[in-house]
Order: C-alpha cells, then sequence, then structure tokens
C-alpha cells in the first residue's frame, strides 16, 4: 500500500489530499501531513504521493521547507512517486504551482521515479510554472482559488493515469 504526503498552509491542500486518497484507496491507505511524518514512514512505501500548495513566489510551504533535508536521507531508487500540486493561477501566474518542481527535482535527484508526469496544460491560464517540462504538468495541478469545481474532474483524470503507470515495469514508462 502507498501513502499519500501533503504540505499545507491554509488547509486546502488537507481537503483535496483526502479526495485524491479516496480516487485511489485501493493504492494508498493514508493521507497525512508532512510535519507529523519521519523519513522512516516515507522510505517504508514503495508508492508515494507528494504534494501541497505553492507559497512565497513559487516556493514549498514551511512544513516541506521542514522536512525538505531529511529527503536527502531517503533513497528513492525503485519508488514510484506522483506528484500533485495547488496554486492560484490568477494572483500568482508568473509563478503558477511552481513549487511542485522542487519536489520533482529533489525525488528524482534521490532516484526516484515519477509517474503520471506528463498531464495536460490545457485549461489552465497562466503566464509561467515551473512545474511545467516539455509543455505538460509534472503532477496533478488543482486551483482552488479560481477554479474548485473543476478539482473532482481533475483528480479523476490523473486518478487514472497514476493507475496504469503505478503497474508499468520499471525502464518502460
Ligand atoms: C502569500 C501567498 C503566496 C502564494 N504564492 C503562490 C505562488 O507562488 N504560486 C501559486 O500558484 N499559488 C500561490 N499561492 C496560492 C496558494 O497556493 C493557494 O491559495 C492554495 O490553495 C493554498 O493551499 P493551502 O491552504 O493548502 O496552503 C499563494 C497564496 C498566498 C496566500
Amino acid at each position: 500500500m502507498g501513502k499519500l504526503f501533503y504540505g499545507t498552509m491554509t488547509g486546502n491542500t488537507a481537503i483535496v489530499a483526502e479526495g485524491i486518497q479516496s480516487a485511489l484507496a485501493e493504492l494508498v491507505d493514508e493521507a497525512r501531513c508532512i510535519d507529523r511524518a519521519s523519513a522512516e514512514d516515507l522510505r517504508a512505501c514503495d508508492f508515494l504521493i507528494l504534494g501541497g500548495s505553492t507559497w512565497g513566489d513559487g516556493e514549498l510551504t514551511d512544513d516541506w521547507v521542514d522536512f525538505l533535508p531529511q529527503l536527502d536521507n531517503i533513497d528513492f531508487s525503485g519508488k514510484r512517486v506522483a506528484l500533485f500540486g495547488l496554486g492560484d493561477q490568477v494572483g500568482y501566474t508568473y509563478n503558477f504551482v511552481s513549487a511542485m518542481r522542487i519536489l520533482y527535482d529533489k525525488v528524482k535527484e534521490r532516484g526516484g521515479t515519477i509517474i503520471a508526469d506528463r498531464m495536460p496544460t490545457a485549461g489552465f491560464d497562466f503566464a509561467h510554472s515551473e512545474s511545467v517540462i516539455d509543455g505538460h504538468f509534472i503532477g496533478l495541478v488543482l486551483d482552488e482559488a479560481n477554479e474548485p469545481d473543476l478539482t473532482a474532474e481533475r483528480i479523476v483524470a490523473w486518478a487514472e493515469v497514476v493507475r496504469q503507470q503505478v503497474k508499468v515495469p520499471a525502464g518502460t514508462l
């Protein structure tokens, strides 16, 4: 079974994380704030969902900033990781959901395999995001500030990609 770990400042991500967990209930048995997690908790999982909102200007939330050094003590090789991020495409159009990229880079640096990392940007309207690579979002992107009505369907579409890719043998993704 996998687990979901999230960061949040005002609680939006906590609510969304529950929705993500129920959409992938057969793969994820818990959604927990990263401020209540240890490196050992992450090491114990072969499949992880990591995410949170973007704060400052393209920065991770404080709870993730505090945890980040611990990621350097985790060997992600053999682990599948799916990412998600919350942001505000209107208020922060020049750094929309950019913090997700910080987690992406760190997991890859530590040898992890990111899945569901080619999600369409269609339907969003923003100037720049560090979380776009080759024209695709590197994970699930949600905008509770402007498009909360689209969150459920975005979770369902991404969850289907996760479900398919989590089973694909290593090296063929
Ligand atoms: C001070 C502040 C800074 C923010 N910075 C960004 C940002 O750089 N990029 C972005 O996409 N959203 C940004 N946001 C929007 C938040 O990511 C968004 O409101 C999110 O839903 C908050 O989720 P949370 O309650 O889980 O922290 C910012 C919001 C605030 C209040």
